[in-house]
């Protein structure tokens, strides 16, 4: 093991968790998460896997905290949680980003989404990919200045969204289950599994040169159809696809339904990743695909 740190924000979520996951099998570096609670069973589990708590609260912390709790790192893996602290988000990578440079942090890795309000010219903002891109753009100009090489990875919609936001719900008679989404049926939604964030990062952290400054998607594109047959085939169960349009969706009523109304009309439109490339990550990883993901998945097993 060498004595690098890297710091993992979210380490006790799925993105940070997943980062975690890789690098301590690899053992190449010292890890270091950073929490709001280190007695969480979360945080007990990373520390069972030698990876050292710093507990600090983001939405509070200053750029010396933030600065302090980096103090040593070779290199970061940042992920801003919006639904945690919504419209704060990039006030809160702003000073990450002021922290990683106070604490010459080498390299940043900084997990984004599409800069949507600037791509539809004001069209159609998302807030919770607009203001990652708004950390992205300020993270950048420091970059530029040789302040650390960054990274950015663009994480696709989770597959296991369909355990937690849209799972199949079953019909009032028991005979089958519907996926409700405002993500039309002819265009292919992208998607992917969240675990896959680890093994990317670990690639770019590997080789700083050859990723600075560069943006890396990842997608196993599926339409809704698909993806409900899919989850028939796996489960044994009739699941069908129920569309409803963005607007529709919208009023919902259910805290994050516009964000979410948003995000979809988005997709409808462009996808996830307009303009980006997406055949970087199927080389640094295989990533996983639906199938694989659900056959390795107890949720479906018991689906109520
Ligand atoms: N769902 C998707 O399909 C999808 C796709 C792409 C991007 N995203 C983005 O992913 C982000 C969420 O990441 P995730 O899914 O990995 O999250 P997650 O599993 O919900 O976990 C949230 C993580 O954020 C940490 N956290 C939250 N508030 C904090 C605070 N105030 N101070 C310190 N740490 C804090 C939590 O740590 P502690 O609880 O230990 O403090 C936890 O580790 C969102 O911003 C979302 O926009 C989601």
């Amino acid at each position: 093991m060498s004595d690098k740190i890297i710091t993992v924000f979210g380490a006790t979520g799925k993105q940070g968790g997943a980062v975690i996951e890789t690098l301590a099998k690899s053992k190449k570096f010292k890890l270091r998460a950073i929490t709001r609670n280190p007695d969480s069973p979360a945080s007990q589990e990373l520390k069972k896997k030698g990876v050292e708590l710093v507990k600090l609260d983001m939405t509070t912390a200053s750029v010396d905290d933030f600065a302090k709790a980096l103090t040593g790192s070779y290199g970061l893996f940042l992920v801003t949680d919006f639904y945690t602290y919504f419209g704060a988000e990039a006030d809160i990578g702003k000073k990450v980003v002021d922290g990683a440079v106070k604490a010459k942090v080498e390299h940043f890795v900084f997990s984004s989404l599409s800069a949507c309000k600037k791509i539809t010219k004001g069209e159609i903002p998302v807030p919770h990919f607009d203001l990652k891109d708004d950390i992205k753009v300020y993270a950048e100009e420091k970059a530029k200045n040789g302040a650390f090489v960054l990274s950015t990875i663009l994480v696709p919609f989770y597959y296991q969204n369909f355990e937690s936001y849209f799972p199949p719900t079953k019909s009032a008679d028991g005979t089958y289950y519907t996926i409700t989404m405002p993500q039309e049926a002819n265009v292919p939604l992208d998607i992917g599994d969240v675990n896959d964030v680890g093994p990317i990062v670990e690639a770019i952290l590997n080789d700083k040169q050859k990723y600075a400054g560069v943006t890396i998607p990842f997608t196993t594109p599926l339409k809704m159809q698909e993806i409900v047959d899919k989850i028939s085939k796996a489960t044994g169960k009739t699941i069908k696809y129920n569309y409803v349009p963005p607007e529709v969706f919208a009023k919902f009523g259910f805290p994050g339904a516009e964000e979410f109304a948003h995000m979809f009309s988005f997709y409808n439109k462009h996808g996830a990743f307009p303009g980006q490339d997406t055949t970087i990550a199927p080389k640094l990883t295989k990533l996983t695909t639906f199938d694989e993901y659900l056959n390795n998945n107890k949720y479906y097993d018991n689906l109520q």
